[in-house]
């Protein structure tokens, strides 16, 4: 493993090099967003030019695209592939049964999207990810910029008959301006410390005029693949309840580690 990878990256590459692992010839590839997400797109192309494996992405943001291009992984949209086999991503929190928090990347939308058009979601971490309760992390909610201010104050509302132990609510900056999504909203961040019940609040979130969705991610992923710096990696299937655990070896002059800017 090179010396330079902070311990974090080294955790997160090694999530996603496991995860390549499940990629077969000739399957349509939902492309998550984030770090973790980006050390899976390097790990995907190293695949595609050393095996000669034939995959399509469909990104799920433009920085996942033109990641994804630079690095030789064939893209196509959504609309193009319809439906897909695997979706791999990163998340913001992980909890027991595989609910996770999303949307730090403000990416949420179309990884929902995409991610609930996959046969199957396989979730790539750093073990700091794994929570006992969702909510620590602030629940990103995407909100139409039109009345804005509206949505905020009647998400204020609804959280106070909601089982969270804090319900502050900020509008996610980019500089001196509100952060603008790839499908040009606004990004809400509900600071909620420990949210008793995702599922109900994922639900009633949605019932609010102007949320175009939120970050919690329910019932989707179906496989977690958890990282440590050592070269460790647990995989938990949901579906199958099976457990594993293996350790990546990889040689240091690998030339993944190429094109590292995201
Ligand atoms: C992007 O919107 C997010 O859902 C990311 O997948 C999530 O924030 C994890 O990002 P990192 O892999 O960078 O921690």
């Amino acid at each position: 493993m090179p010396a330079d990878l902070s311990p974090i990256d080294k955790a997160k590459f090694v999530a996603a090099k496991r995860a390549v692992d499940y990629v077969e010839t000739g399957m349509k590839l939902g492309l998550g967003t984030g770090s973790t997400a980006a050390w899976m797109v390097r790990c995907l192309a190293e695949r595609i030019r050393e095996e000669g494996i034939r995959v399509v992405g469909v990104p799920t943001s433009t920085r996942t695209a033109e990641l994804a291009r630079q690095l030789g992984v064939p893209v196509m949209s959504l609309d193009e592939a319809k439906w897909l086999d695997l979706t791999i991503d990163g998340a913001d929190e992980i909890d027991a049964q595989m609910n996770l928090i999303k949307g730090g990347g403000a990416a949420l939308l179309q990884e929902k999207i995409v991610a609930t058009a996959s046969d199957q979601m396989i979730v790539i971490a750093d073990a700091a990810k794994e929570v006992g309760h969702l909510g620590a992390f602030p629940l990103p909610v995407e909100v139409i910029p039109f009345g804005w201010q509206t949505t905020k104050a009647l998400i204020e509302e609804t959280l106070v008959s909601m089982d969270v132990l804090n319900r502050d609510v900020t509008l996610r900056m980019n500089g001196a301006a509100p952060l603008v999504t790839d499908e040009a909203n606004y990004i809400l961040d509900l600071h909620l410390k420990r949210i008793g019940n995702p599922r109900q609040l994922s639900l009633v979130l949605n019932q609010i005029p102007g949320v175009v969705e939120n970050g919690l991610f329910i019932d989707i992923c179906d496989v977690v693949v958890i990282g440590h710096s050592d070269g460790r990696v647990a995989v938990r299937d949901i579906n199958s309840g099976e457990t594993s655990d293996d350790r990546i070896e990889f040689a240091p002059t690998d030339n993944i580690f190429a094109n590292m800017d995201d």
